[in-house]
This record gives C-alpha cells, structure tokens and sequence, in this order.
C-alpha cells in the first residue's frame, strides 16, 4: 500500500488545525442536532427507535419510544468530563424483562392508589393491586410499558421530541380516553425540560412523572450526594407506603432536607425495611410558576442538578429495593441506594385524600405541568 508522504510543514499545520479544532470545541457552541435510530423490537414485532438529542455545549440525552423512556443522559464533570448519570441498560431486552421503572414516563396515575379502589362521581373503579395491596404507577402495563409515537419538534434554545400515547377508555381500569404527551427538550442551558399534557374524555385521575433514577457520580452508591429539598412538610405513610392524610412538619426528623445534607446522614433512623426515603415532600410555593423543588450536589464529580417544576410535592426515592440483581449499562452491578429518584408529581392516592391538591381532569381540560432539571458543576 502507498501511504502519501506528508512533509513536516504539512505535519505542522495539519496538527495546528487539530489543536484549533479542539480549542474551538471548548470554547464555541457545536450545532445542536436530533438523530434516530432503531433501538430494537418488540416480540410482536413493533420496532422501538432511540432519540439521541445533543445541544450545543455536547451535553446528550437519549429517549427511546417503549416508555418514553431516558435511556442516557451525559453531563459534564467540573473537568468538562461527560458522564452518564442516569441508570439504565444497553438494549432494549434488558428493559423488556422488568425493572423498577428506569428513566420511564410514568402514568395514568403516578405513585400508588390504596387497595386499586377510587370512586369518582359516585362510580367506583377498581384498578390492579400491582404492589402488595396497593396500585402503583398507572398498572401492569402503565405507561412505562407502551409505545409512544414520537415527532421532533421545534425548541428556541435547543432540541426536542415530542412523544404521545393515547390510552383508552378503561385501560388499566381508568375511565376515559386519555391523550398524553411529553416533550424532552435539551437547551443550550444544560437543561432537560419535560413539558407534559393530556386531554380525556370522561373525567379520570391522571398524574405524570418522570422515574429518572440519578447518580450525579455516574457509579457506586449516592448516599453521599448532598440533597435539598424545598419541602418543610412531608405526607406519612402507613406500611404500605399509602400515605396517612397527615400533613406533618419535617422539622427535626430525618425527613428535614430544607438545608443540603448528605442523603446518607439520617437515613439509619428511618424504620421502613428496606430502609431508605421513599416519601412525598409538599414543595414550598414561591409567587413563581416554576418553584424550586431540589438541589442535589456530588462533591467528588462536582456535578449539580436543580429541579424546578410546578407540580405541589415530590417523591423522593433512594433506590431502597435495588439489591444488586440487576447489572446495566456497561456491566453495571446496581446495588442499594446506587440511584435516586425525585419524581415530581401529586401525592399519592390523591384520588383516596379531599384534603391532598386534585388529580382528577375533567372533559374540556387540558392537563398541563412542567418540571426541568437543570446541569452545573461546582
Ligand atoms: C416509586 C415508589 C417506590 C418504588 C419505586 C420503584 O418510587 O415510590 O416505592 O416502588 O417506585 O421500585
């Protein structure tokens, strides 16, 4: 074979423009772009296609359409490092044989319903008992477990895919024909916006939310991370995670994440098995539309995320029934608290409590609710 014989002036400049290419990468935004491919296929035969949005600063975001579902999200480290901090697998199969809800849209019904039992203008509806006694997250097959269709749209300062799934009338025990949609839009500002709606036709809860499980190190286990939560009030739960109607103060118990601490620090004295948080927090409301909900910081990475929303309370999760027989991306072995969860949203078995913020939409209402989590170092 003949290799072309470069000169050294040649060598000179071409390892110039190399240099150059790299410096422009650092300090000038790259075009953001928006590609699929084929992520794999169902048994029946429908084919899953993966969305891989990247925005100007390199940052990349991968959904895929069984779930509408986060497969990847890579953010840089404070030494410009990128990192995929959310948990999750290589191939479709892997989410096809079960898992606790990784990086999924989560709907009807959020969280769980007590005893699958809500009645609603005096009809009484009777849902799946898909956790212990209770329902949680919209079923057997809730909307972590179908096929969204997905279209890109225009976004100002970034890119986005809007994904959408009807859900008929009585699926999964729920009234109404019920459209949903969620745009995943990656800005140029480091941030992943989930804009959710839904419209129905007879009136039905509904209760979206995003079951990210976060790990800011993008390894090992998070107790380390340090949380704020804009919460001074938490709903108690009984047993079964169902929550009591109690409103209670966190104020000097483990739950008091109003100023940052390590996620691990009073974690011991809760009594629930397997030990961990696993709670909804009443989020503080600001004047702002989009209030504060959470500030999390890993010291070692430097990574932050913020979230906003203006969803009324948060379940703050602490990835308590990970028990490591799950391996995932890149031969990942995912223990204990190795991830964590904060799923914006209404309280649970808000259909069962008057006094919790209503989850019920009416004909002729559009749902509509945001939540954005925002990438920084420090
Ligand atoms: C939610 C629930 C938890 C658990 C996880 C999935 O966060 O609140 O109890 O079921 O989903 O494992």
């Amino acid at each position: 074979m003949n290799y072309p014989s470069l000169s050294p002036v040649m060598v000179a400049a071409t390892l110039a423009a190399v240099v150059s290419l790299a410096a422009d990468r650092d300090s000038q935004p790259m075009k953001p772009t928006l590609t699929k491919a084929t992520y794999g296929k169902l048994p029946e035969g429908t084919l899953i296609e993966q969305y891989t949005l990247t925005n100007a600063k390199g940052v990349t975001a991968k959904i895929i359409t069984y779930g509408a579902l986060l497969t990847e999200l890579h953010v840089p480290d404070r030494a410009g490092q990128l990192g995929d901090i959310v948990l999750g697998f290589d191939n479709l199969e892997s989410y096809l044989a079960g898992h606790p809800y990784f990086g999924a849209t989560i709907g009807r019904v959020g969280n769980r319903i007590a005893k699958g039992q809500f009645t609603l203008d005096g009809k009484t509806y009777t849902l799946a008992q898909n956790n212990g006694p209770n329902h949680l997250h919209g079923g057997l097959k809730g909307f972590d477990k179908v096929v969204w269709q997905a279209r890109p749209v225009r976004a100002k300062n970034g890119v986005a895919v809007r994904f959408t799934y009807t859900s008929r009338d009585g699926e999964e025990g729920y009234p109404g024909k019920l459209t949903a949609t969620v745009v995943y839009t990656l800005t140029n500002d480091n941030e992943l916006r989930l804009d959710y709606t839904a419209k129905t036709d007879k009136a039905t809860p509904v209760n979206l939310t995003n079951h990210s499980y976060w790990n800011l190190a993008g390894a090992g286990d998070i107790l380390g991370h340090e949380l704020m939560l804009n919460a001074d009030r938490y709903t108690p739960v009984d047993d079964t995670l169902i929550p009591t109607g109690e409103i209670a103060p966190v104020q000097n118990t483990p739950m008091d994440f109003t100023r940052p601490k390590p996620i691990g620090r009073d974690l011991k004295q809760l009594a629930n098995d397997p030990q961990g948080y696993d709670h909804n927090f009443v989020l503080s409301r600001g004047d702002k539309q989009m209030n504060l909900c959470a500030v999390v910081h890993e010291a070692r990475s430097g990574r932050v995320l913020e979230i906003f929303t203006q969803e009324p309370g948060v379940q703050f999760y602490s990835g308590n029934f990970l028990d490591g027989t799950l391996t995932g991306k890149g031969g990942q072995v995912y223990r204990k608290h190795y991830g964590f969860c904060l799923e914006t949203q209404h309280f649970p078995d808000s259909v069962n409590h008057p006094n919790f913020p209503s989850t019920i939409l009416r004909p002729g209402r559009t749902y509509k609710t945001s939540t954005i989590h925002r990438f920084s170092v420090r």
